[in-house]
């Protein structure tokens, strides 16, 4: 049985494209943990795009079940970590002029950078996931940094333009968590993943819980975000 933890990035980018104060990311959090979600999930970007530093503030004091910080791996972010005191953070590579995030961090390749932001913040009571792609290396680097969590990149099974890239893809992601359970990692994903492509993860045991927030967002403006998030629910639940 998996948990669903949301995504609110999105409803900030809807309060955004008018610059004013509706709707409100923390109104939506409080709904998705009354529709079952069990974890809420924000984004705080160098470039403030979408979440606020008062979202992130408020978040903290009223989310009930587990807040999860998304930010880079700098300096800002990581005082603000300190000081705010999310449940988990999420370590993602961020570029100011991506749409979202395009890719797994490169552990690899600033692995003392990493290593150190992980303790900083582990040293807080702060868990620590790595967002990577479902490579080995990259799983096995973020171990030896001293992650907690992997939340594996479903990105690119998400956008395979064909059965079978989607099919090659999932493979990628199926071996990664089979990697990251060995090392002794939790194991949890996210990034493009949709009512409809999600059903093949019920094939596969030992992803924790799936962080996802535009398709819930987008179903959301049809629907509504109780039942939005409760489908979603619904559907983790049986994997
Ligand atoms: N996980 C990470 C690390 C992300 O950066 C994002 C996007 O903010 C998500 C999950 C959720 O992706 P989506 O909005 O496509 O569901």
């Amino acid at each position: 049985m998996a948990r669903l933890a949301v995504n609110v990035d999105h409803v900030a980018t809807v309060r955004q494209a008018r610059g004013t104060i509706e709707p409100d990311p923390v109104l939506a959090a409080g709904i998705a943990e009354l529709a079952g979600a069990e974890g809420i999930i924000c984004h705080l970007r160098e470039d403030r795009r979408h979440i606020s530093d008062r979202d992130l503030r408020v978040l903290r004091q009223t989310v009930k079940t587990r807040l999860n910080l998304e930010m880079a791996a700098v300096d800002e972010m990581v005082a603000i970590a300190l000081e705010v005191k999310p449940d988990l953070v999420t370590l993602v590579p961020e570029k100011r002029m991506e749409l979202t995030t395009e890719g797994g961090l490169d552990v690899l390749s600033k692995a003392q950078d990493y290593k150190e932001v992980c303790r900083r913040l582990r040293d807080a009571c702060i868990e620590v996931s790595f967002f990577v792609d479902p490579v080995p290396g990259q799983i096995k680097a973020a171990h030896d940094c001293g992650a907690d969590i992997v939340e594996i990149h479903t990105g690119r099974y998400a956008d395979a333009a064909t059965q079978d890239e989607a099919i090659r893809q999932f493979e990628r992601i199926r071996d990664a968590v089979s990697d990251a359970c060995r090392l002794g990692l939790r194991v949890s994903a996210g990034h493009g993943l949709t009512y409809v492509n999600i059903k093949r993860f019920g094939r596969i045991s030992g992803i924790e819980e799936y962080s996802i927030g535009h398709s819930i967002v987008a179903r959301a403006v049809i629907v509504g975000f109780e039942k939005a998030v409760r489908s979603m629910v619904e559907l983790v639940r049986d994997f």
